[in-house]
């Protein structure tokens, strides 16, 4: 090991890494799972699910993996009791927004995301109760995208696709809290925003609430 090469801990286990990445991506290197909802490799990071939480020695409060950078001789844990209990809690309060978790892959790549994780952290479904944000706009003519947000749970990756990697900004939120609508400009059909109909939102949503009508038909 060079001398001046940067080193961590990551789960009790010395881990070179470069000044700028994040415990993230040191995690992914090195094959050690973070679950994550909000993140997209394309994207920059956002912060906002907490599903990526871990514990850094002399640090009260976990982190985010995904925004947090690491820092030479830093001590992460993914993995310890109340790590797993925070991410079953936050998964069944998103699920909570959700009202459908068994959707055809077909919808879209990712469309399975949430679902898979629910399972793994064998979160219930009907914990948290009460107000949800996102309806539905199945009345969009468009003949390419599903817009179903009834299974939205405003992770904002469809708004930050269309910005970031296409510069289209057709997509966009619309109110907070539990009022929270992702929208068009003006809360117009697709056809009538700047849509380009790319495709890249209905990828990158981990729930299905954006998907792929052709597919689904041809299914
Ligand atoms: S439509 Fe999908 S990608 Fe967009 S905010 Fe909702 S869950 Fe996330
Ligand atoms: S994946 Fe890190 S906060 Fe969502």
């Amino acid at each position: 090991m060079a001398d001046n090469e940067l080193t961590m801990k990551l789960d009790g286990k010395d881990v070179p890494f470069t000044q700028g990445e994040t415990i993230f991506d040191i995690a992914q290197r090195n094959d050690v799972f973070i679950p994550t909802l909000c993140f997209d490799p394309r994207l920059k990071p956002f912060g906002s699910c907490r599903m990526c939480a871990v514990e850094v020695k002399g640090i009260k409060n976990p982190v985010a993996s995904c925004t947090t950078a690491a820092t030479a001789g830093m001590e992460v844990n993914t993995v310890t009791e109340v790590l797993e209990k925070h991410r079953k809690t936050l998964l069944e309060m998103v699920v909570s927004e959700n009202r459908e978790l068994e959707v055809s892959p077909l919808r879209g790549v990712a469309s399975q995301e949430l679902s898979i994780l629910v399972e793994k952290y064998g979160a219930k479904t009907g914990r948290f109760k009460g107000a949800q944000s996102g309806h539905s706009r199945l009345d969009d003519k468009n003949p390419f995208i599903l817009r179903d947000y009834d299974l939205c749970i405003s992770c904002y990756r469809c708004v930050r696709v269309c910005a970031e990697q296409e510069g289209d900004y057709a997509i966009s939120v619309m109110n907070r809290g539990f009022h929270t609508q992702i929208t068009t400009e003006f809360n117009l059909e697709l056809r009538s925003s700047a849509c380009t109909f790319c495709g890249q939102c209905v990828q990158t949503c981990p729930t299905g609430a954006l998907a792929d009508k052709k597919a689904l038909r041809h299914a």
